[in-house]
């Protein structure tokens, strides 16, 4: 079977996508400088498949150390999971995140060409739709307008992919373009584990379960929504784990250039889904509602047709099982990886 190269594959979704790739047959060799994780999480990858997973801790933007990986392993496709994703820290410092993108998507890109290897999945964002295309978006529309630089710098990685494959004919990309992506593998020993305060909803109300936070505030809810509050196109991690390796089947059989959303196709509010973390759960989480942040869409969700047209994938989640998956990650290891 072939052999994956996962650069980024330390962290919360490269994880959870080692995983299904092994227990799909594939290999898979992790790349990684630990910027937002931690060697364990690929430890715990080795307990639930019971599999040896090789680790390289590499800046995948130092090319020689980068292209040594390459010449010591067959590599067959490539994840570009490596990427910087804090969109507030992208305002504060954009030169960070070109910097880090951008080079390490450069990088990649060289070394595989210089070692004859076609394929690459990147990790791109609904975040590329911009503020001007309606809900729900189809992988048809113009991407939009970014409003920060970590959106930016996935606009501008998709199209300097697509630059590539077009250069090179027989090389195979795929762009998937994550929806919210949460929850935690079932076994409950990989799971996210942001560092600091949370950027993100869903972690920050599992460290308010877990007593880390005292209590969530919800941004805003004033919006034109059934109740004022965001709604977004939450996914569990491991079906978009799984969305992985049929992107990976496709690309090993195609070449050429294709985008795929990946999300469920249904918005929930932050209402909704604090409160079904709340019941699934039996626990209750302190929250209040306060002033819009700025830079959040209203709504935000897939049109998750092609996926299922052209991989065959959709999600097989529910949204009690993102919440109750979550919440099983949270409660066994309360300071994440760190426990
Ligand atoms: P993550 O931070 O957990 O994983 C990214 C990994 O890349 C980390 O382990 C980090 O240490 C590593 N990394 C960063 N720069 C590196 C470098 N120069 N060299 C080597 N390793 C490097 O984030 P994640 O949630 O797993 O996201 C994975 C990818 O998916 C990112 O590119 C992210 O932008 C994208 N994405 C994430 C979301 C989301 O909500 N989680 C949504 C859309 C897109
Ligand atoms: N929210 C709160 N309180 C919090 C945190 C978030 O109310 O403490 C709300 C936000 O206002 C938003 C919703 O919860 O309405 C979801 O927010 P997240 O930060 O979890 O997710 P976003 O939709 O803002 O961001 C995600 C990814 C980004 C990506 C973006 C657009 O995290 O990487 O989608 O695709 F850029």
């Amino acid at each position: 079977m072939a052999n994956i190269l996962l650069a980024g594959g330390a962290g919360y979704i490269g994880s959870h996508t080692a995983v299904e790739l092994i227990n799909s047959g594939y290999d898979v060799v992790v790349v990684d400088n630990y910027y937002n994780s931690c060697p364990e999480s690929i430890r715990r990858v080795e307990k639930i498949t019971g599999k040896k997973v090789k680790l390289y801790e590499v800046d995948v933007k130092e090319k020689d150390k980068l292209d040594k990986v390459f010449k010591e392993n067959k590599i067959d496709a490539v994840i570009h999971f490596a990427g910087l994703k804090a969109v507030g820290e992208s305002v504060q410092k954009p030169e960070l995140y070109y910097r880090n993108n951008i080079d390490t998507t450069l990088t990649l890109l060289e070394c595989m060409k210089e070692n004859n290897v076609k394929k690459i999945i990147f990790s791109s964002s609904a975040t590329v739709y911009g503020e001007e295309n309606k809900v729900p978006y189809t992988e048809k529309m113009k991407k939009g307008t970014c409003t920060n630089p970590y959106g930016w710098t996935k606009f501008m990685m998709e199209q300097i992919l697509e630059d590539t494959a077009k250069a090179n004919p027989d090389m195979g990309v795929v762009l998937l373009r994550y929806f919210n992506p949460i929850g935690a593998h079932e076994s409950g020993l990989i799971g996210e584990d942001p560092q600091g305060i949370p950027n993100n909803l869903m972690p920050y109300v599992a460290q308010v379960a877990v007593g880390r936070r005292d209590h969530l505030t919800i941004f805003g809810n004033d919006y034109p929504t059934p109740d004022g509050t965001c709604r977004r196109d939450y996914i569990h991690v491991v079906d978009l784990a799984k969305g992985h390796v049929k992107a990976i089947e496709y690309s090993l059989k195609n070449n050429g250039v294709e985008v795929f959303n990946l999300g469920t196709g249904t918005p929930y509010s932050v209402t909704e889904i604090v409160e079904t973390f709340q019941r699934v759960n039996n626990i209750t989480i302190k929250y209040e509602y306060g002033p819009r942040r700025a830079g959040d869409l209203p709504e935000s969700y897939a049109n998750a047709e092609k996926a299922l047209k052209v991989l065959g994938w959709k999600t097989e989640k529910t949204l009690d099982d993102m919440c109750r998956d979550l919440w099983n990650w949270q409660k066994n290891n309360p300071n994440g990886f760190r426990d």
